[in-house]
């Protein structure tokens, strides 16, 4: 019975090979091993024809048992087998639906931006138009031409960035054609009155720039919004009920302002605007220094002498103008202790606005 003993060694080792495949393409070459048509079972059922008619029924009993176990022993291993395949390539290529996901953040306008569309708003209210002029500037524009004198320590190196030559450096040179950075919106009055007869209502928003170092309350690049209205019979009373009414617009129906006298070069009289303090309501406090008002803008009647270099007659045209910082209204507003925040970009700060 050398046969039968045969069988069920197959079947051993088979069932022991079968039980040890880790994958699916393994099992697959135990399959052929043992039920292959080269494979070792239907090897030993080759010797089948040799044994007698008697033999050969029980022998043929075992042969079909021991395939029967086998293909169970692999149907039942391949199903296992599958089993960790997909669950192998399930955690493989897993997606945590439990992460939070990334989220897309709206943009919005600069503060700064927002404050600038603001004033224009109201400006716009009143029938003023927007204009703008060039960021390097002409030292005619920036200086002469609004009554600076060549000795005006604004127009020395050291206050103002120059493009070419030495502005004020004292250096040789023609005063009249540096180019510079503009240190303020005004140029662009003397721009707009080349170019428009009255009545004249603008209002000017951009970028200036001084040699300061940034620190909580100076930027060397900041912005302004410069105001002019030119036109037969305007007094100082239109001047201060128009920036009246702006301020309270900015800041809210119960502020104050008070005028106080000043000096610009190209306004006479000339007056910083304040306000009064939102904190302490007037009474004084730190963030007003004691005195109940905060320092907003500076203005004036338009001086005959800039006049006098657009060839507008002074005796018949009066104008008024203003020049603003956007840095320092968003400051006041918003109590922002330091400029520097304006610019250095953080997101936590500017989605605040
Ligand atoms: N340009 C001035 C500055 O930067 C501000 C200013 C003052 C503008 C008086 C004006 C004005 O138009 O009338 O400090």
């Amino acid at each position: 019975m050398t046969l039968i003993e045969d069988l069920k060694r197959i079947e051993g080792e088979a069932l022991a090979r079968i039980a040890q495949t880790e994958d699916l393409a393994s099992l697959d070459a135990a399959r052929v091993e043992f039920l292959g048509k080269k494979g070792s079972l239907t090897g030993v059922l080759r010797g089948l024809g040799a044994l007698s008619t008697e033999e050969r029924p029980a022998v043929g009993k075992v042969s079909n048992e021991v395939r029967q176990a086998i293909e169970a022993a692999i149907e039942e291993r391949k199903a296992m087998l599958a089993q960790a395949e997909l669950a192998e390539r399930m955690s493989a290529g897993a997606v945590d639906v439990t992460l939070p996901g990334r989220k897309r953040l709206p943009g919005r306008a600069h503060l700064i931006s927002q404050i600038t569309a603001e004033v224009v708003d109201i400006f716009a209210g009143l029938g003023y138009q927007v204009a703008e002029g060039p960021e390097v500037e002409l030292a005619h524009y920036n200086f002469t031409a609004l009554n600076h004198p060549p000795t005006h320590p604004a127009r020395a190196a050291t206050d103002t960035f120059y493009v070419s030559d030495a502005g004020g450096s004292g250096r040789e040179g023609d005063p009249e054609s540096d180019v510079l950075l503009r240190t303020h919106t005004s140029p662009v009055q003397v721009r707009v009155l080349e170019q428009q007869k009255p009545p004249v209502y603008v209002i000017v928003p951009g970028r200036v720039y001084r040699r300061d170092i940034a620190d909580p309350s100076h930027l060397p690049q900041f912005h302004q919004i410069e105001g002019l209205a030119v036109e037969e019979g305007i007094t100082f009373g239109d001047l201060k009920g128009t920036l009246d009414h702006v301020c309270r617009e900015l800041f809210g129906r119960d502020r104050k302002t008070r005028f106080r006298p000043h000096f610009f070069p190209f306004t006479e009289p000339s007056a910083e605007v304040d306000v009064s303090c939102g904190i302490c309501v007037g009474s004084g406090c730190r963030f007003c220094k004691n005195t109940g008002w905060l320092e907003i803008l500076g203005c004036g009647m338009v001086d005959p002498n800039v006049f006098g270099y657009v060839d507008i007659d002074p005796e018949r045209h009066v104008g008024f103008a203003f020049g603003m910082g956007v840095e320092r209204i968003a400051a006041l507003r918003y109590d922002i202790p330091d400029l520097r925040m304006l610019v250095e970009g953080d997101m936590r700060f500017l989605r605040q606005f």
